[in-house]
C-alpha cells in the first residue's frame, strides 16, 4: 500500500510571544482524505500552530510545507467576519476573480449554503446573525475559496464549539463528504465525542509540544482525556453539589415573555437554583437570553420581574442585579484593544451612584480571579487578544460572577472550554448557587450536558415551553423526544 500523500506539513516548529514559548518544535502532518483533530488544554498552542499552517504567522524556528496543496480553506476560531458586510460579501470577497455579477454571487453562495443544509439570504448582514449561522458563513467562504480544486485542504478551529445538534451533525455530515473526495480536513475541536468519531488521526499537544500522534481508533475517551490532561477529570454534577431550594419568592418572574420567535414563555427562579433551557436550532430557545435580560432589539412582550424591579432595558436589568453572557460573547462582551485588566473591570467600574474601586484594589480582584477560575496569560497587563479562545472565555465568566450578581442567564456556557476547565468553571456556577444564594438559568443546545448541571429543564419547542421537569426525578430520554 502506498502512503496517503501529505498536503500539510510542519516540522520542527517553534514560536514565542514575548516570553511565551507557544510552539516548541511540534511536528504533524495533514494527510489527502483524512480528517485529522488537534486536540489539547486550552492555551496548549492549537490556533497558534493553525495560523502558522494558514501562513497567518510565521514560525521562529522550523518550516511549514504545503506539497502540492492547490487551495486552503480556513476557518479560524473567531471566524474572522466582517459583520457589517452581508453574507455574500464575506463568502465572495475571498473569490480571486470577481468578474460575476451579484446575481451569480448570489447563486454561488445559495449553493454552498444548500451544500451545508443552511439557507440565510446572501444580502443579510453577517452582524445580524446568530452565531451558529455566523459559523455556517465562515465555513462557506472556506469552501468557495477552496472551489473544486482536487488536493484541498480545510482547516476548521473549533467551529464546532458553537454548533449544537442538528447543526453539529449536519457539519460532521459536511467533513465527511470532504474527506470522500480525498480533501484533507485538520479538526481543532474540545468535544472528546466528536473527534473520536469523526477523526482518523489526532494530534494531541500539550504546552506546546506534541504529546502524541496516533489513529484515533488507538484511543478511547479516557485515553485522549488522560493524554491531554495527564489525569482523569471527573465532571462535576449539579446534584452531588447544589441543594435544591425552593422556599420564599423566586428572584426572577417571567410572565408571558414573546420575541419574533417565542411567544407566552413562563418561568420562576428561585434563588440558589440553577435552571437550565434546551432546544433545537430554530427552536427559539436561543432567543430568550437576550429577551430576559430586556433586549429591545425586535418584538418583545410579557413580564420579566428581577428582585421585584420590572426589567424593560438591557441596562434595568443589571441595576437590579442580573447579569446576562451571550453566546457571541468574544464579539459582545470584550474590547479587543484592552487590556486583561479593563476587560475584567468592564461593568465594575464607575457607573452612576457608585464609587470607582482602587486601582491597587483592582490589581488584588483581578489576580486574585485569574488564579481562581485558571485563566493562562501573561498578567493583568497583557492584551485580551494574546490570551486563547478559552482563556478569554473564563474570564468574562469570572468578571460575571466577580459582580456577585443575582440571576445569571449563561448562554452555552461551557463553549469553548477545554475538559478540565469545563469542569472548573462548572463548580464555580454550583458554589454561586449554593453558597451565594445565585439563580443561574443555563441556556444550552447540549441536553446531556445541561441535564447533569441543573436542577430544572425547560425545553422548548416551536417558540413555546413544552416541558418544565426536574432532572433528580424525571427521565432525560423522555424530554429529548419533546425536543424534536
Ligand atoms: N498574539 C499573541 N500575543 C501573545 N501571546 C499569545 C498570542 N497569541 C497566542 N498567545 C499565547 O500563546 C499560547 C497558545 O495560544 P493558542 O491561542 O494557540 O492556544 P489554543 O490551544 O488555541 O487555546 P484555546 O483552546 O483556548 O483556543 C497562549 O499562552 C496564548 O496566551
Ligand atoms: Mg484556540
Amino acid at each position: 500500500m502506498t502512503e496517503p500523500e501529505v498536503l500539510l506539513r510542519a516540522e520542527n516548529v517553534s514560536k514565542w510571544f514575548g516570553a511565551t514559548h507557544a510552539l516548541r518544535a511540534v511536528s504533524t502532518e495533514v494527510r489527502a482524505g483524512e480528517i485529522h483533530a488537534l486536540v489539547g488544554a486550552n492555551g496548549s498552542g492549537k490556533s497558534t500552530l493553525v495560523k502558522a499552517l494558514c501562513g497567518a504567522i510565521t514560525p521562529d524556528e522550523g518550516s511549514i510545507t504545503r506539497p502540492g496543496v492547490a487551495a486552503l480553506g480556513a476557518v479560524h476560531q473567531n471566524l474572522g467576519l466582517f459583520d457589517e458586510a452581508t453574507v455574500r460579501e464575506n463568502v465572495c470577497g475571498v473569490l480571486e476573480h470577481r468578474v460575476l455579477s451579484t446575481a451569480r454571487e448570489n447563486a454561488v453562495v445559495t449553493a454552498i449554503l444548500d451544500r451545508l443544509g443552511v439557507s440565510i439570504a446572501p444580502d443579510t448582514p453577517v452582524g445580524a446573525l446568530p452565531i451558529d449561522q455566523q459559523a455556517f458563513v465562515a465555513v462557506a467562504r472556506a469552501l468557495a475559496r477552496m472551489g473544486d480544486a482536487p488536493a484541498a485542504v480545510l482547516v476548521v478551529d473549533e467551529v464546532t464549539s458553537v454548533l449544537r445538534g442538528t447543526a453539529a451533525r449536519r457539519f460532521a455530515d459536511v467533513l465527511v463528504r470532504l474527506r470522500s473526495r480525498g480533501i484533507g480536513i485538520l479538526l481543532v475541536s474540545h468535544d472528546i465525542d466528536e473527534v473520536l468519531e469523526l477523526a482518523d488521526r489526532v494530534t494531541v499537544i500539550v504546552d506546546g509540544a506534541v504529546r502524541t500522534v496516533r489513529a484515533a481508533r488507538d484511543l478511547d475517551r479516557r485515553a485522549l482525556i488522560e493524554t491531554m490532561t495527564g489525569s482523569e477529570v471527573a465532571q462535576p454534577t449539579v446534584r452531588a453539589a447544589v441543594p435544591e431550594r425552593r422556599a420564599g419568592e423566586p428572584v426572577l418572574r417571567i410572565a408571558g415573555l414573546g420575541g419574533d420567535f417565542v411567544h407566552g414563555f413562563d418561568l420562576d427562579v428561585h434563588a440558589g437554583e440553577i435552571v437550565g433551557i434546551v432546544g433545537v436550532p430554530g427552536s427559539g430557545y436561543a432567543d430568550l437570553p437576550a429577551l430576559i435580560a430586556g433586549a429591545t432589539g425586535g418584538h418583545r412582550s410579557g413580564r420579566v420581574v428581577l428582585a421585584g424591579r420590572p426589567v424593560t432595558s438591557p441596562s434595568g436589568f443589571a441595576e437590579a442585579g442580573g447579569r446576562m453572557i451571550p453566546a457571541d460573547r468574544n464579539r459582545t462582551a470584550l474590547v479587543g484593544s484592552g487590556s486583561v485588566l479593563e476587560n475584567f473591570m468592564l461593568g465594575h467600574r464607575g457607573g452612576p451612584g457608585r464609587w470607582a474601586i482602587r486601582p491597587d484594589r483592582e490589581r488584588t480582584l483581578v489576580d486574585r480571579a485569574l488564579a481562581a477560575f485558571g485563566v493562562k496569560c501573561e498578567g493583568p497587563d497583557a492584551g485580551i487578544t494574546s490570551l486563547s479562545g478559552g482563556n478569554q472565555q473564563k474570564l468574562i465568566l469570572a468578571r460575571c460572577l466577580q459582580a456577585a450578581p443575582r440571576v445569571l442567564v449563561v448562554h452555552e456556557a461551557t463553549q469553548g472550554v477545554d475538559i478540565k476547565a469545563r469542569a472548573e468553571l462548572l463548580r464555580h456556577l454550583h458554589f454561586a448557587a449554593a453558597e451565594r444564594a445565585l439563580a443561574v438559568v443555563y441556556v444550552c443546545g447540549d441536553l446531556t450536558e445541561t441535564w447533569d448541571n441543573v436542577h430544572r429543564v425547560v425545553a422548548v419547542r416551536r417558540g413555546t415551553k413544552v416541558a418544565d421537569v426536574a432532572t433528580a426525578t424525571a427521565s432525560k430520554d423522555a424530554l429529548h423526544q419533546l425536543l424534536y
